[in-house]
């Protein structure tokens, strides 16, 4: 039995992929699921002390013990996760991803899967977060886009780049960023006409985590994954 796999990517960093998925888990959870939150690949990790950001903050969401699973790719320099492991010596492998993975997937009922940066970022010289993706296989994929202007380039480049190497992308999310600009408001409706096949699943307010709750409600409806692996 492997639980479902939700992978949560972007059209680039600091765009909210980390506030999704922690949205994410914990509107599964409320549905009586035992939720893994977590985040393989992880750059700016200080080499001493405890898991510390995204990593704690999908632990903490988690209502499955995932904490004593450590990620395989905890990378001290706050630089591209590529460029983190090579100035360690090391080289990211999916294969060591998917290997890890394996065993939260058989111990709890859900997980969702944060990767770092965008969806086409480098893990290593020759292979991107796409690669990763593939690799695992998942249930879901929703990528995150910050609504503001430009968000259409970004999403409609991701999605036909992400189709030309065979990923379906089962979901968009808009994230709101500081500065709202005029596009707010207009920008769902336009990627629906743009991007009819890949549905906007939520739209974000900039608020607080308990405000967003009927938002990750409603897009886990949309996403049908709220059954359980044996029901
Ligand atoms: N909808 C939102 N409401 C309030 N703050 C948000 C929202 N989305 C993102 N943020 C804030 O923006 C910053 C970047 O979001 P984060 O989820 O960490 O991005 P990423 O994981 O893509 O790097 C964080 O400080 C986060 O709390
Ligand atoms: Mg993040």
């Amino acid at each position: 039995m492997s639980a479902p796999l939700l992978v949560v990517t972007g059209t680039g960093t600091g765009i909210g992929k980390t506030v999704v998925s922690t949205g994410l888990v914990a509107a599964w959870s409320r549905r009586g699921v035992a939720v893994a939150g977590v985040k393989p690949i992880e750059s700016g990790v200080p080499a001493e002390g405890g898991p510390s950001g995204d990593v704690r903050e999908l632990g903490q969401a988690s209502t499955f013990h995932v904490t004593r699973f450590t990620p395989p790719y905890l990378l001290a320099d706050a630089v591209s996760p590529h460029l983190a492991a090579r100035r360690e010596g090391r080289t990211i492998e999916p294969r060591v991803v998917v290997d890890w993975l394996a065993p939260i997937r058989s111990a709890a009922e859900g997980v969702v899967l944060e990767l770092p940066g965008g969806l086409f970022s480098p893990l290593s010289d020759t292979l991107t977060n796409a690669d990763l993706l593939l690799a695992l296989a998942p249930t879901r994929v929703v990528v995150v886009a910050p609504d503001r202007l430009g968000v259409l380039h970004d999403v409609i480049a991701t999605t036909r780049a992400a189709r030309a190497v065979g990923i379906a992308i089962d979901g968009l999310v808009l994230s709101s960023v500081t500065d709202a600009d005029a596009s707010v408001g207009t920008n769902a409706t336009e990627l629906a006409r743009v991007l009819p096949d890949v549905p906007v699943v939520a739209v974000l307010a900039r608020a607080s985590a308990e405000e967003l709750r009927p938002s990750f409600d409603d897009a886990l409806d949309a996403l049908a994954l709220d059954r359980r692996p044996d029901d």
